[in-house]
């Protein structure tokens, strides 16, 4: 039979996912294909010095995610975390390194997309503005959408040497939790890959959820082997009074 995680009355649990989640939707994960887009590596894609550089390439990039988040649906493992919090409520939150909208549309609502958002645009000048809805597959350069105060737009994802999104919201919330559930994710991107030893600090049981040991598997209390879409509906076991 496989493990359950037993979540008490006053447990507080914090939930991080990566692309592995995702992979049952048919998203294919980052570093289980060879690391490379149309000749590329991803990370001299996904910089800062490539959107100065070569624009139209980043839009192709992201046009491409966006269409092909489009036609991509949640999975047990989406919805097992959605019904998990609304059982929980406040003593649930999640934190995603994804930039689809799976969990989102799983009904998840605690929920912070530290990396960023495929469905989001924002000002490429950084004028102030907030991010706006933009699901737009862009064919070209020109076609992309301006910001009202002139500037181009640009995807609103937290590219490789950038800062996550809401960090001080995050840590508070692992500082405040007393079990950790990471899902799906290679430990190989920071702070994403520390999560699980501030969790550890703060006295938390910290469990990983994949199909292969992730890079810190050393830092986890348990590792459960599996694919999360077969793992997640079952695992936990939340306990009343
Ligand atoms: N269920 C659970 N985990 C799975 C599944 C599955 N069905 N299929 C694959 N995995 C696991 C793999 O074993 C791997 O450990 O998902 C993990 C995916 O790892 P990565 O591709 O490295 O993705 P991730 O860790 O989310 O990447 C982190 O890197 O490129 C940046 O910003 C991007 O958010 C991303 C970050």
């Amino acid at each position: 039979m496989l493990m359950q995680i037993s979540i008490s009355p006053t447990d507080r649990l914090f939930v991080l996912t990566g692309a592995g989640i995702s992979a049952e939707s048919g998203l294919p994960t980052f570093r289980a294909s060879d690391g490379l887009w149309a000749g590329h590596r991803i990370e001299d894609v996904c910089t800062p010095e490539a959107l100065e550089e070569n624009p139209a390439l980043v839009w192709e990039f992201y046009s491409q995610r966006r269409e092909q988040g489009a036609k991509a649906e949640p999975n047990p493992a989406h919805r097992a975390l959605a019904d998990l919090e609304a059982k929980l409520g406040d003593r649930f939150f999640l934190c995603t390194q994804n930039v689809d909208d799976l969990h989102d549309r799983a009904g998840s609502r605690r929920l912070i997309h530290m990396h960023g958002e495929l469905a989001k645009s924002r000002c490429e000048d950084e004028c102030g503005r907030p991010p706006i809805e933009d699901r737009t597959v862009y064919a070209s350069l020109v076609e992309v959408g301006r910001c009202t105060c002139g500037a181009r737009l640009r995807p609103h994802i937290v590219f490789f040497g950038e800062t996550p999104l809401e960090m001080s919201r995050i840590q508070s919330k692992i500082d405040d939790c007393s079990l950790m559930v990471v899902i799906g994710t290679s430990g190989s991107v920071y702070p994403a890959a520390n999560f699980v030893n501030w969790a550890r600090h703060a006295g938390a049981r910290t469990v990983y959820v994949g199909p292969e040991r992730p890079l810190n598997a050393s830092a986890f209390t348990h590792i459960v082997e599996g694919k999360a879409g077969e793992v997640l509906p079952g695992l936990f076991e939340v306990l009343s009074i």
